[in-house]
């Protein structure tokens, strides 16, 4: 049985209980509105250890004025059934005023330089900053030894192994494969806003993405696959944020084509901003 817990005390007795016996204990920190991106998260996280506790929080420090905080959707029964079957012990649901003692204005906050302020950092002024603040206080409250986040928000994943690294959380961090829909679409809680008119042409993201993969290992420059992923993206209807080829840790490549890259994209169909990437 999963348990439910929404006082911080009582997860601490648990987790100390946990930590008296041996016991490893994983964090997977999510917003809720599960699916299973999510539950791939929770099932990689029992692979690293023997209990895993699970937060649902929507977090409103890393949400822009203009973005979808209200209206993010809330799923919490589904999301405790969901989680009890994917062999979750504990769903850790903080309330604001618990994660924020002296409110969101007087908080303290963490911000790890460089790699927050590119891309997705570039286009959310901030994001990164609340995401940190938000799961820095999350390590605290659970004192997990491992932590696992997915690799669809592959420059969330990058930040949070600087942060874990800097700030020196002894917490070992691993990253989940990105679960896609059968068309190719990234699952994303966002997804649910797509109206059926425009929900054909997401998978046309994707699409992108591995073509950008194989016209840079076929040799093109990287300056012409980045405009072709653009345009590409554009004709299909959609605003692009960016659209790049990057080295793993997000630096922009050298002219040399050897060694490991991601392509990235950040675009929006309709009100929908959808992200993803290709490792190669
Ligand atoms: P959320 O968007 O709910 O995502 C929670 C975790 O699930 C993140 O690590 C994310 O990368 C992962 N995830 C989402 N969709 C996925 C997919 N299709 N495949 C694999 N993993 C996927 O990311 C956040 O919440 C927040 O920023 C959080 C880290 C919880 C801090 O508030």
């Amino acid at each position: 049985m999963i348990e439910t817990v929404t006082e911080l005390s009582r997860l601490r007795a648990i987790v100390s209980g946990w930590k008296r016996e041996g016991l490893r204990v994983a964090l997977v920190p999510t917003m809720g509105n599960l699916h299973a991106g999510h539950y791939s998260l929770v099932k990689l996280a029992r692979e690293h250890a023997d209990k895993v506790v699970s937060s649902v929080f929507v977090n409103p420090t890393q949400f822009g004025p203009n973005e979808d905080f209200t209206r993010y959707p809330r799923t919490p029964e589904a999301d405790t059934s969901g989680l009890e079957q994917a062999g979750c012990d504990v769903l850790w649901l903080p309330t604001v005023e618990s994660m924020y003692p002296f409110g969101v204005d007087l908080a303290a906050k963490v911000h790890v330089p460089g790699v927050s302020s590119l891309l997705e950092g570039a286009h959310r002024p901030g994001h990164f900053d609340g995401v940190c603040t938000v799961v820095s206080r999350l390590f605290n409250q659970v004192q997990p030894d491992v932590a696992a986040f997915g690799r669809k928000d592959y420059q969330q994943l990058a930040v949070i192994q600087q942060m874990v690294v800097d700030l020196a959380f002894p917490i070992q961090i691993v990253g989940g494969e990105i679960v896609r829909e059968a068309d190719g679409l990234a699952m994303s809680s966002r997804n649910q806003y797509l109206t059926p008119d425009v929900r054909p042409q997401a998978t046309v993201i994707r699409k992108v993405l591995l073509a950008a993969r194989d016209a840079y290992l076929g040799g093109a420059e990287r300056a012409v696959v980045e405009q072709q992923a653009a345009a590409q993206l554009q004709a299909a209807g959609y605003l692009v944020d960016y659209a790049v080829v990057r080295m793993p840790d997000l630096s922009e490549p050298g002219t040399s084509h050897e060694g490991a890259r991601v392509a990235l994209v950040a675009a929006k169909l309709g009100t929908t901003r959808l992200i993803d990437n290709i490792e190669f």
